[in-house]
């Protein structure tokens, strides 16, 4: 068992175990010399010996107890045949869905494309301690749909009639995609990745007479089928509010990672069954010393005690200065 396992599963709070969402990113230099020969995401995603020399980047930089494998959550809507784009300050852009097109995909040929990504674990698995532990993700139902089906209609808001007029193939979409979501989670595990992280960056979207069908039920499936391989699983629920309460109670993770709106002390004593991850703002690391420090001790003493990962409430931010995080880390490490 890894840190991480150890803190997930047995719920041993003697220990901290650190990791962050996006540490192998652009806000490293190592990183973008590489990206900066590397104009294609998707393609650099699918070298194998690249996106493993980034995932260890972080690794050889920071004492992190795990390592994220280096890949995307729009790997799976592209291997289940959308053209995905990366447009700088725009985001990813996905060609036009098409539900003939979407059912025709058959679990062999989606394992086929994605291959790269399980080479990429397997070289990683061989190069990394192992004490740390490698944590494989995919992004939830919902959360891939927004970008699949182009539903959003600026940073932070959906556009309900398209919404609407989409319900009837995001219905089909949400009961299928969790089959190939499962299908890759399975080839991860079997690549030997020892962790499972479901994004659902976009829960916070969602109207809230939807949030059932949408977000819970969906992610309950994953989380069962997770269980029942015995994986540690980690929700990211981002966005619910209070609901994370309620998400809790009805899919019932091994782990739940608050984002940064999620008051800690909230958290610690209504979220008190479950292992907690994360929460600190990543915007917290352009301020001072002092006010990281504050704001770290802040999480680290609500959840003195409980089984908790240091980790954010969301991704690194690409102008994170790589020494203020090396502080953050030894701050954590260094805590009684
Ligand atoms: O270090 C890690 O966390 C592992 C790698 C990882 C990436 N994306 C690499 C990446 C992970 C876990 C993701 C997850 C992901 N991707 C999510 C869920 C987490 C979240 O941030 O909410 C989402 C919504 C995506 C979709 C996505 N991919 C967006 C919106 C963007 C562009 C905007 C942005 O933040 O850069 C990407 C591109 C992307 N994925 C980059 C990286 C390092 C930047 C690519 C670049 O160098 O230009």
């Amino acid at each position: 068992m890894t840190k991480l396992t150890n803190c997930i599963l047995n719920k041993d709070p003697s220990c901290v175990p650190v990791w962050f969402m996006r540490q192998a990113g652009r806000y490293l230099p190592e990183f973008r010399n590489i990206r900066s020969k590397n104009k294609n995401f998707i393609k650099l995603c699918l070298n194998s010996n690249l996106s493993s020399k980034i995932t260890l980047q972080p690794m050889e930089r920071f004492r992190l107890d795990a390592a994220i494998i280096f890949s995307d959550i729009l790997m799976v809507p592209y291997s289940l045949g959308q053209k995905v784009k990366f447009e700088k300050n725009i985001g990813p852009k996905l060609s036009l869905f098409n539900l003939k097109n979407f059912q025709s995909n058959k679990k062999k040929d989606f394992t086929g494309k994605l291959r790269p990504v399980y080479e990429a674990i397997k070289k990683t698995r061989k190069n990394l301690n192992k004490e740390k532990s490698l944590i494989s993700f995919i992004g939830a139902p919902w959360t891939l749909i927004v970008y699949m089906f182009g539903l959003k209609k600026d940073k932070n808001t959906i556009d309900i009639n398209k919404l609407k007029k989409s319900e009837s193939d995001i219905k089909i979409v949400l009961e299928k995609i969790v089959d190939f979501l499962c299908v890759h989670i399975d080839n991860q595990i079997k690549a030997g990745a020892d962790t499972v992280q479901i994004f659902d960056s976009w829960a916070g979207l969602i109207p809230q007479e939807n949030l059932f069908n949408y977000c819970y039920k969906p992610n309950k499936k994953i989380v069962d089928f997770c269980k029942q391989k015995k994986i540690p699983v980690i929700c990211f629920p981002k966005g619910i509010k209070k609901k994370y309460l309620e998400f809790a109670k009805i899919v019932n993770p091994d782990c739940l990672s608050l984002d940064y709106e999620i008051n800690p002390n909230w958290a610690r004593t209504n979220l008190n069954n479950y292992c907690l991850q994360g929460g600190l703002d990543p915007k917290i690391l352009f301020e001072k010393e002092d006010v990281i420090f504050r704001a770290v001790d802040k999480y680290l003493n609500a959840f003195k005690g409980h089984p908790y990962i240091f980790n954010l409430g969301h991704g690194l931010l690409p102008e994170t200065n790589p020494e203020v995080l090396q502080k953050l880390i030894d701050r954590v490490n260094n805590f009684k």
